[in-house]
């Protein structure tokens, strides 16, 4: 099938705003990937072309992109599934709400730094159990947090999220549910600082239930259900 490629460049160097370049490939095949016709326009068209990506197979979470106006993995995303016959079009575009470095690339230092806020790292300062056996977890406890334990950190959620395009400052749903990852880990000591984080007037409260970040997570994580487990813990003082 042929594809017809519209991709949203800037290049800061020689541009004074962004623009729209359009590419037309041939013998595509419907099971490729978006991240496949990019490499395509990079390998064989133009070689300026910038993104990210490394393993291809949706577990580094770096090439998080806009693609037909939603967020996704290029490297997940069939070109199959937006659309069929012998045409079709598809337009990508930098994920919303960061900064553009370059074409595709946007700067990912202001949503890493809203999930160093939050504390992502395991805390408990009390002595571990005797004989070096490890801090025991029931199965039923484990599940509680098994869900926030899979996301890969690329953003798709936070840069799909109104509230985050209209404030900046809103620690996002990523952030959240990292902070729900360990809050509810019963292991874990440190809910308390992650709670004062998460309930300050940029946390959780921004959270309009939009759905948005659900929608676009590409490890299938219910955002928006671990968001409200959060509030609740909040409303009531009870993990
Ligand atoms: Fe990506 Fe999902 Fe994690 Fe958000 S929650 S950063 S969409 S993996
Ligand atoms: Fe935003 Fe998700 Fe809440 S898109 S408004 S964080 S439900
Ligand atoms: Fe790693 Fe897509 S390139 S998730």
């Amino acid at each position: 099938m042929q594809v017809n490629l519209r991709i949203r460049r800037f290049n800061p160097e020689k541009d004074s705003k962004a623009y729209w370049g359009e590419f037309n490939l041939n013998d595509v095949d419907p099971t490729d990937t978006v991240l496949d016709v990019l490499n395509r326009v990079k390998w064989e068209i133009d070689g300026t072309l910038s993104l990210r990506r490394s393993c291809a197979h949706g577990v580094c979470g770096s090439d998080a992109l806009r693609i037909n106006g939603s967020n996704a993995l290029a490297c997940k995303t069939l070109v199959k599934r937006l659309g069929s016959g012998d045409s079709v079009k598809i337009q990508v575009e930098p994920i919303l709400g960061l900064p553009v470095i370059k074409d595709l690339i946007v700067d990912m230092e202001p949503f890493m730094a809203h999930y160093r806020e939050v504390l992502p790292y395991f805390i408990n300062d009390s002595e571990p159990p005797e004989n070096g056996r490890e801090r025991l977890q029931s199965q039923e406890d484990r599940m509680r947090f098994d869900d926030t334990t899979k996301c890969i950190l690329c953003a798709c959620c936070t840069s799909s999220c109104p509230s985050f395009w209209a404030n900046g400052q809103y620690v996002g749903p990523a952030a959240i549910v990292q902070a729900h990852r360990f809050i509810f880990d019963s292991r874990d000591e440190g809910a308390e600082e992650r709670l004062a984080v998460v309930g300050d007037a940029f946390g959780v409260w921004r959270c309009r239930t939009n759905f948005n970040c659900t929608s676009a997570c590409p490890r299938d994580i219910e955002v928006t259900e671990a968001i409200a487990q959060v509030k609740k813990v909040l409303t009531t003082g009870e993990i």
